[in-house]
């Protein structure tokens, strides 16, 4: 998938600002960014859904303003809440589903298989947790053997079984070899089933890259020290220290982890000792409050 440019404008807003990126085929990749930031509206554009004020993509090597039918006979998506029949059990509905679009029946146990449905499969729709009803939504998306899968919010309204239920089967999907575009609220799970991200805020994007990449680029060392000033401005002066900066009482630097004992010294030849340091691995939520301003500074 290849984003170049992408805009959308609803008025004065502009809930996707000139948005580029590029998705590669086989790998999950994760949209995030706060409410408001743009992610259902690219997703609605990509599926001819929304049109584009400005710009284009490219999906599955086809452009989506001349080539969407044929964009959409490879691509599953689970943009609204999807409606089921309640009154008819989880294998009915994706038979209904089948029907509709040609698919042959056969098709229908493995996918039930693939999102754990199997046992309950004879079961009311109406009966489902809220959980099985977000993996039948996944299965419906699937039912066609589909080469792309968008997926907004999939893990939305789940409780934590729920929510790793779904990254489940998120992995089983990379195992199947598809891409997946996903987006969510829940950053934990983002970090743990996408090979990259995107953070958006306000339409632009604010980060995209690795998760490990940015993970790694977002290593600080925690400082504990009574003489915090000073011991700000002595390791303002050292090279290898990148960046610092102060969180409640404590020093932030931005420093390879390997530096911890120089950090030590440094100090302690200026008449210095700190009181504590470790290592901070920020978590991707960190890191996204820190890039979107999510912590209010
Ligand atoms: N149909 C519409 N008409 C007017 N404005 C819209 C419409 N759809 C979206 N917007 C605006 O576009 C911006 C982006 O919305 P969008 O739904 O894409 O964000 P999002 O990242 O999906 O947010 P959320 O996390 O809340 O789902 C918001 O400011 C929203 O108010
Ligand atoms: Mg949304």
């Amino acid at each position: 998938m290849d984003i170049s440019d992408l805009s959308k404008a609803y008025g004065n807003t502009l809930a996707v600002d000139h948005l580029s990126l590029r998705v590669q085929s086989g790998e999950i990749f994760g949209f995030l960014g706060p409410n408001g930031a743009g992610k259902t509206t690219t997703m609605r554009m990509l599926l001819g859904l929304v049109r584009p004020t400005s710009g284009n993509a490219r999906v599955l090597e086809m452009d989506i303003k001349t080539d969407l039918p044929k964009i959409l006979d490879r691509t599953g998506s689970i943009i609204e809440n999807p409606t089921f029949y309640p009154y008819l059990s989880g294998r009915d509905n994706l038979r209904a589903i089948a029907r509709l679009t040609g698919t042959p029946y056969d098709r229908i146990p493995p996918i039930l298989d693939l999102v754990d449905l199997t046992s309950s499969a004879g079961r009311k729709f109406k009966t489902y947790s809220l959980g099985m009803k977000q993996r039948l939504a996944v299965g419906a998306a699937m039912l066609h053997g589909p080469d792309l899968l968008i997926l907004d919010e999939p893990a939305n309204g789940l409780d934590p079984a729920g929510i790793v239920e779904m990254r489940d089967l998120m992995k089983r999907l990379r195992g199947e070899g598809r891409t997946v575009l996903i987006s969510s609220h829940v950053l934990h799970e983002i970090e743990q089933i996408c090979d990259r991200i995107v953070i958006l805020n306000r339409g632009r994007v604010v980060v995209q890259g690795r998760v490990s990449d940015l993970l790694g680029a977002s290593e600080a060392l925690e400082v504990r020290i009574a003489q915090i000033d000073e011991a700000q401005r002595i390791l303002e002066a050292v090279p290898w220290v990148r960046g610092i900066r102060r969180d409640s009482g404590r020093l932030l630097l931005d420093a390879p982890p390997e530096c911890a004992s120089d950090v030590t010294q440094v100090l302690a030849e200026q008449g210095l000792y700190l009181s504590g340091m470790r290592p901070q691995e920020r978590s991707l939520e960190q890191y996204f409050l820190d890039v979107t301003g999510g912590n209010g500074q």
